[in-house]
């Protein structure tokens, strides 16, 4: 694909968009004071905490602790990755993305990826044409009516039917485009034949409507049962669940999602009134599925046939359930009865009783030590250490946080708090609390404002106003000589800010933006929120008392460490040399 977003494209996108006119699109705000409120639109709240001012350039909510800039807002908003938010943003303000040229790795350039795309938009129209209007289609009408699926339900998910003709597509579309899209064949002979021929065709559509592939089904016994489009630029089995465009376009925030096997369970789900189901496409369950998942609910059920390949298959998916999982994301899983699959259950016994099925499938935690439980004998010490040496790796993937501590504990329990090795795993476990984004928000509310550190003090005033940037060029901080705690983080603010190509450009959202993708984004959005009262007039004053009130404490301590270290040894001459500054700094 093309080239990356530069950096200085994306700052100056944060400059000139206005959020309170971008949120206002979004959620009607009213303005009070010099902020503009509404009720949150991330979680359910009667009186409003959601907050955007235009100065920083900047959202966050009081009750929940959402917050960012314009890209944040798009991302939580619309439920975008970065590209497709900047890309959105981009289009509010009426610019076009300005992308680097780069050479692409995988030789396709947008021009191809657009007719990748179209000519499976086309054919997907073709397929769905030819159900309704081919002679030879009536089998799989026939078929589809005996299966129950209604016209309505065939039309919603675009199904159509392919021929059993070798070249229908050829002719219609471009032969290296047809290629590219894995629709035809190239056989030795230099000529390019119909992958699909004779099926059912499943059009698979990506999460914006686009159709990206097709799972295509026989009508009768012959194998293979499913043909599926291969890898192509557009297409990546892995990354892609069918039915989440279609859930989506129903219900664009579905309290949970249920993730099946078949092409025809979801279908079959979603006409029994149960539109809240993916499937996977013949593929395990993977990461990306599961933070593809992740974006639109904060549930997902993982059902899996009652067979003993769905219950392998439920256990191997533990993997990247672990990995996927943290604050806020629950996984369940649900295990139907021997020889049955959603499609023939919810047939079988209806709606409700199916849906209550989701509703009582085991948590995470009750399935994984069920599991382990019963694989392992838990009478003897063996079996017991066994237990803890299976769970161990997986609990390690857990974030820190409430949950994770309720794994090990529950883990402690089963097997008799038999090893040394959990309890001190847990005992990080619960130091780590401490750590958790969430304990954190909760610890430092943006009205705590009186609890703050004075390290805190600065780094949010100076986030707040990054004129303040100034006070640090009067002043010949020596950064790799000082230490004080928040001094880390302060040293990235300050150089985030020295770094901007445009210096006045530098709002709140600008600084924020340069954290993304950094292990201290959450601390600077709590900080650049938190509500200061110090009038305008006094901000400056305020922030430089605070900033050599610290460096004073730093280079009090420097030099008594210097000092006494030079009573015992000699000191090298870097450390003459800041002594000797230090304390003419001092004594002046
Ligand atoms: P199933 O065999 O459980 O299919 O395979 P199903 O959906 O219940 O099929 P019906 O009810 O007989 O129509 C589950 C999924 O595995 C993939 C497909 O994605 C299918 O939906 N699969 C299965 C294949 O890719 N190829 C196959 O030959 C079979
Ligand atoms: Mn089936």
């Amino acid at each position: 694909m093309s080239g990356k977003i530069p950096r200085a494209f994306i700052d100056d996108l944060l400059v000139r968009v206005d959020i309170v006119e971008l949120i206002d699109t979004h959620v009607p705000l009213k303005k009070t004071g010099s902020n503009y409120v509404a009720r949150c639109p991330f979680h359910t709240e009667k009186s409003p905490s959601f907050s955007v001012n235009r100065n920083k350039q900047f959202y966050y909510c009081f009750g929940c602790g959402a917050g960012g800039n314009a890209i944040s807002f798009l991302m939580e908003f619309n439920h975008l990755d970065f590209v497709e938010a900047v890309e959105d943003l981009a289009a509010f303000v009426g610019i076009a993305v300005v992308r680097e040229l780069v050479a692409d790795q995988s030789g396709v350039n947008k021009q191809d990826l657009q007719s990748i795309y179209d000519v499976l938009q086309r054919a997907a129209e073709y397929y769905a044409e030819q159900l309704h209007v081919a002679v030879a289609a009536k089998k799989a009408v026939a078929y589809l009516k005996a299966r129950g699926v209604s016209g309505d339900f065939a039309k919603r998910f675009m199904l159509g039917y392919a021929g059993d003709e070798w070249q229908a597509l050829e002719g219609r579309f471009a032969s290296a485009t047809l290629l590219a899209a894995g629709l035809v064949i190239a056989k030795a002979d230099s000529k390019c034949y119909d992958r699909f021929r004779g099926r059912l065709m499943f059009p698979i559509r990506d999460k914006r409507g686009r159709v990206v592939g097709f799972g295509a089904r026989v009508l009768d016994d012959s194998l293979p049962k499913y043909l599926n489009s291969p890898e192509t630029p557009v297409f990546q089995k892995g990354r892609e669940a069918y039915g989440l465009y279609e859930l989506l376009a129903n219900n664009a925030r579905p309290a949970r999602i249920l993730v099946v096997e078949g092409y025809m369970d979801v279908i079959a789900l979603a006409q029994a009134g149960i539109d809240y189901a993916v499937a996977t496409l013949g593929t395990a369950t993977s990461k990306a599925h599961l933070d593809l998942l992740f974006r639109y609910t904060s549930e997902v059920v993982l059902c899996f046939d009652g067979d003993d390949a769905g219950r392998k298959a439920a256990w191997r998916a533990m993997d990247v359930v672990f990995d996927s999982l943290k604050e806020g994301r629950q996984v369940r899983v649900m295990l139907l009865p021997q020889g049955v699959d959603p499609d023939s259950l919810v047939r079988e016994e209806g709606k409700d009783r199916f849906a209550e099925r989701i509703i009582l499938a085991q948590t995470l935690s009750e399935y994984f030590f069920e599991q382990l439980s019963a694989s392992t004998s838990l009478a003897d010490i063996e079996g017991r250490a066994k237990l803890v040496g299976t769970a161990k790796p997986f609990l390690i993937k857990l974030p820190e946080g409430i949950f994770r501590d309720m794994m090990f504990a529950r883990l402690k329990e089963l097997s008799g708090g038999i090893s040394q090795q959990d309890l001190s795993a847990s005992a990080v476990a619960a130091v780590g609390y401490a750590n958790n984004p969430r304990v954190a928000q909760i610890a430092l509310r943006p009205q705590d404002k009186g609890r703050l550190s004075t390290a805190r003090t600065v780094i949010a005033l100076l986030l707040q106003n990054p004129r303040l940037i100034e006070c640090f060029e009067q002043r010949d901080v020596e950064w790799d000589a000082l230490d004080f705690p928040g001094m880390a983080l302060l040293r990235k603010v300050v150089q985030a800010i020295l770094d901007m190509p445009v210096r006045n450009a530098a709002n709140t959202a600008v600084i924020i933006e340069s954290f993304r993708d950094s292990p201290d984004y959450k601390v600077v959005v709590l900080l650049a929120s938190v509500q200061m009262l110090t009038p305008e007039e006094g901000i400056e004053i305020e922030f430089c008392d605070g900033l050599d009130g610290l460096l004073k404490q730093a280079h009090e301590k420097r030099v008594t460490q210097l000092l006494e270290k030079s009573a015992v040894t000699e000191l090298n001459e870097r450390e003459r040399e800041t002594l000797k500054k230090m304390n003419y700094k001092q004594i002046r």
